[in-house]
């Protein structure tokens, strides 16, 4: 845990709001991130992509149907890919009445947003770059804008507030190459072998919850990298993985995981 002031409850188990606590509030947008912070997360999670004019967006899915009516709106330009709307189309949409009606209107934020917001609270940010196959040159763009925000990189990579991850682990290693302070967290569950090599860039293997025991948790351990687990959203499976020995667990109910931490 990685409070701004005072000792945290439950050192050692870092807590991370999932795309926001999407569980309670529409999946990356402002209203879920904030929501996460509130809930005492240590990290809150969001998905990177890129607008037809450059902008970094956050968005989960590779198309706006699903989280936005990006449908009524711009009804001929199907199949809604994230990166055929420039940033000024996106803002015409609305990423909160898919959720629910007291979220109507939240708009798409930008990664910039989301750092300008959360830098001065207590949650740091897990930042996925989502499908960086789709968008040449994230990775530099990613650094650049983390770098741009003064005296930012500096202090969130001291206190531990700062990951960066990716299902896509060559687009990990180019970005570890950009900017080496910042660890790196690689989603999946690469084999216990190529652990050793991975460790000597990565910092997080953070495999499904489903994926792996805990010797395979020791394996990461033993390689010096940690092990955050996603998305563990049942109590009865929260308690399975922190048994397993993780060091942090992504959940779209971060109150319900404070809850369990603070009963065990
Ligand atoms: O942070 C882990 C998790 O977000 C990876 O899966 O599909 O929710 O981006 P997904
Ligand atoms: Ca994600």
């Amino acid at each position: 845990a990685l409070a701004a002031a005072g000792p945290p409850e439950h050192v050692g188990v870092a807590t991370i709001a999932h795309r926001g606590a999407m569980g309670h509030a529409p999946e990356n947008t402002m209203a879920a991130f904030e929501l996460g912070v509130e809930m005492g997360s240590d990290l809150v999670e969001a998905d990177v992509q890129r607008s037809k004019d450059g902008v970094l967006v956050l968005v989960h899915d590779t198309t706006l149907t699903r989280t936005t009516d990006v449908e009524e709106v711009f009804p001929d330009r199907a199949p809604w890919r994230v990166g055929d709307f420039t940033y000024a189309e996106m803002q015409r949409l609305d990423a909160g009445s898919w959720f629910s009606e007291e979220h109507a209107g939240e708009p798409v934020p930008t990664m910039a947003d989301m750092v300008q917001r959360l830098r001065r609270s207590r949650a740091g940010i897990l930042m996925e770059v989502k499908s960086p196959a789709l968008y040449p040159g994230i990775e530099q763009q990613v650094a650049d804008e983390l770098a741009g925000f003064p005296g930012y990189l500096t202090s969130a990579v001291r206190s531990k507030r700062l990951v960066v991850q990716s299902f896509d682990w060559a687009s990990m290693a180019r970005y570890h190459e950009i900017q080496p302070s910042v660890p790196v967290g690689l989603l999946g569950r690469p084999a216990e072998q190529l652990l050793p090599e991975l460790s000597t860039w990565a910092d997080q293997i953070n495999p499904s919850f489903r994926s792996f025991d805990a010797a395979y948790v020791d394996a990461v351990h033993d390689a010096g990298m940690e092990v955050h687990t996603y998305t563990v959203n049942e109590r009865a499976d929260m308690h399975l993985v922190l048994d397993r020995g993780v060091d942090g667990v992504i959940t779209n109910v971060p109150d319900v995981l404070e809850d369990v931490l603070a009963e065990r």
